[in-house]
């Protein structure tokens, strides 16, 4: 899907994700000390807005300026200072070791560039720092719920650990995910690693 693609879907309804944030995150941060927080493909900002009621300092950036809007509208009506950014994380690099969690929610693009993304954010982590990756797993386009239907966008938990050669890996798991109205669960895949404090 192109920007404009997802300009459109966001622009369709009030909210296209749910407005609460992901499970996976909140059970994943919760053992960690806020500091600086970077979300990539943030979306709508549920997860940034939620991360920055946590006493997290949050940059957010997505390249679909609807979305950014969106996110910025709500952060405003909530009262809650989160820092969205407009941009294709493609070509964004995230201040160097400048963050303490860096999160990647459901960005599903094609591997070259997601390698791109995930090199990205691994230079993005302070020395300690978390990374988190949560999205659709390869196995959810055959078994599970929703998520993309192309082979090529989807992936497993341990390719994409290969794809983070910095970081300590501490999980790189499949995980059920029930769905509203389903009778299967979605089936999700979970990342989180670690930057060494030295090197
Ligand atoms: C499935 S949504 C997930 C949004 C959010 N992380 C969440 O969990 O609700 C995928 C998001 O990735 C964004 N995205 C896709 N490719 C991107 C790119 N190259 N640069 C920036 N954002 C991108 C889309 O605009 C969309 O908001």
């Amino acid at each position: 899907m192109q920007r404009e693609d997802w300009d459109r879907r966001y622009a369709a309804v009030e909210n296209l994700w749910s407005a609460k944030p992901n499970r996976f995150l909140a059970a994943e941060v919760a053992d960690l000390e806020a500091g600086r927080a970077l979300d990539l493909a943030c979306g709508e900002g549920q997860n940034a807005i939620w991360l920055a009621t946590q006493g997290w300092a949050v940059t957010a950036v997505d390249y679909s300026e609807v979305a950014i809007e969106k996110a910025r509208g709500r952060a405003a009506r909530e009262g809650v200072a989160v820092g969205f950014r407009c941009a294709d994380l493609v070509d964004y690099e995230p201040e160097p070791a400048a963050f303490e969690l860096v999160v990647v929610l459901y960005l599903h693009i094609p591997a070259e560039e997601r390698r791109s993304v995930l090199e990205g954010a691994a230079a993005g982590l302070a020395p300690g720092g978390t990374f988190l990756l949560v999205g659709h797993d390869l196995l959810n386009r055959t078994e599970g719920v929703g998520g993309p239907s192309d082979p090529n966008l989807l992936t497993t938990p341990h390719e994409i650990a290969s794809e983070l050669p910095a970081l300590e890996i501490e999980k790189a798991e499949r995980v059920l995910r029930d769905v509203d109205g389903e009778a299967r669960d979605a089936i999700d895949m979970l990342v989180r690693a670690r930057r060494p404090l030295l090197g």
